[in-house]
């Protein structure tokens, strides 16, 4: 089984998805939430989780965005749960999402695509120790 880093994003937070973003995933059979915080997200934290992305374009305003309010952070364990939320996500670009998919549902910028999830085994070991150094 697997588990997964799940960011819900300052625009999620303040357009009140929360519940209707954690829904999507609580209602997958199997899956189940294995720690969860609300917190707000200092500079160092976001270079070390989106160290692949600096010196690209959009690198600085991401990290002004991720720092501009309250994230939700959460492990969610379960059966293929890496390629599932990022499923659910849909693409990067929210006009390229699928209705059906949280992007493609809420979102219409692509920095503000309301919702992170881990790409792979190796980012999801990685990203849980940075957001929950106990829980590795
Ligand atoms: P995450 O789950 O947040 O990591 O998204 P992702 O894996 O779909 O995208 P990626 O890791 O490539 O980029 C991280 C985040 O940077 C994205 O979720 C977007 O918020 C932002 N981003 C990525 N590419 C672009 C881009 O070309 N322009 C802008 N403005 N933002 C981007
Ligand atoms: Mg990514």
């Amino acid at each position: 089984t697997q588990r997964t880093l799940v960011l819900l994003k300052p625009d999620a937070v303040r357009r009140g998805l929360i519940g209707e973003i954690i829904g999507r995933i609580e209602r997958k059979a199997d899956w189940r939430i294995a720690a969860l915080e609300l917190r707000e997200l200092d500079r160092g934290t976001l270079e070390t989780h989106y160290g692949e992305h600096e010196g690209k374009p959009f690198y600085e305003p991401l990290v002004q965005f991720m720092s501009s309010g309250p994230v939700v952070a959460m492990i969610v364990e379960g059966e293929r749960v890496i390629e599932g939320v990022r499923q659910l996500a849909g693409p990067t670009d929210p006009i390229a999402a699928a209705p059906g998919s949280i992007r493609g549902d809420f979102g219409v910028i692509v920095r503000e695509n309301l919702i992170h999830a881990s790409d792979s085994e190796e980012s999801a070991e990685r990203e849980v120790k940075i957001f929950f150094p106990g829980r590795d």
